[in-house]
């Protein structure tokens, strides 16, 4: 089993992940959202390319079953029902909804790896499950940084080291390449007040600049939810939960 991770996007094209087993993570907030959404009883989340493809395909299937949800520039996009942070998807709001998600880069990182042959979801709070569920795939792994507009970020990257830990004490035999090596470095120098190196991105920053200093510490949280979220035909759905007792 061999681990690979993109540090952005950028350097491969769709077409890339052809047949693979791909993660690909958003901390902030992307797939945080997606993680929270799914654990409060979505339904499914769509992710799109487009605030002009959401509106298209919500059409009117949005009389109440349907959620358009995502952010410009970290807030919710005119129009939306929700923006793009992991306190508002509560049970009561999204349960048994269909959430169509566009973000800046999570939404569309998603779409860039859909030609994977598994493609998954991952962020701080589902580490855990996400790395038993490779371990028992037992392929190689793309970890697929979202980034920011194409760019490295530390908070994805910290992720995929801590990811790439987790899934070396399950199977201390994995292959690490050279960015996969650089990402556990990262881990170790950053990863072990995750907070606080959340805190202190260039994207936490930001949020906390824009009033969403609380996501920051939600997006914090390590291994609180069993839940592995799937692509597959265009949405993400909720896979097999992973607990120590189906393993
Ligand atoms: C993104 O997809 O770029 C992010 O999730 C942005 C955000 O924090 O809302």
């Amino acid at each position: 089993m061999k681990t690979h991770v993109l540090l952005s996007p950028q350097n491969v094209d769709e077409l890339y992940f052809t047949g693979k087993t791909t993660v690909f993570i958003d901390v902030l907030r992307a797939t945080t959202v997606i993680v929270n959404a799914l654990n409060s009883g979505a339904r499914e989340i769509i992710p799109v390319g487009s605030v002009d493809f959401a509106m298209k395909i919500s059409g009117n299937a949005r009389g109440g079953q349907t959620l358009l949800c995502g952010e410009r520039n970290t807030k919710m996009v005119e129009g939306f029902d929700l923006g793009n942070s992991p306190l508002e998807y509560h049970e009561d709001v999204v349960r048994g909804k269909s959430i169509i998600l566009f973000t800046t880069n999570g939404s569309k990182a998603a779409l860039k790896a859909k030609f994977s042959e598994n493609l998954i979801a991952c962020c701080f709070n589902n580490l855990a499950s996400v790395a038993r569920r490779l371990v028992n795939l037992g392929k190689d792994v793309e970890i697929l940084c979202a980034g920011s507009n194409g760019m490295f970020c530390i908070e994805d990257t910290v992720c995929a080291g801590l990811l790439i830990n987790e899934i070396e004490k399950l199977n201390p035999d994995i292959v690490l390449t050279d960015a996969s090596k650089i990402s556990v470095v990262l881990n170790k120098e950053f990863g072990q007040n995750i907070k606080e190196m959340l805190y202190n991105c260039e994207h936490g920053k930001l949020l906390i600049e824009n009033g969403f200093e609380k996501d920051i510490d939600h997006c914090a949280e390590l291994s609180n939810i069993d839940l592995v979220p799937v692509f597959e035909n265009g949405v993400i759905k909720s896979g097999l939960i992973e607990t120590a007792e189906n393993n």
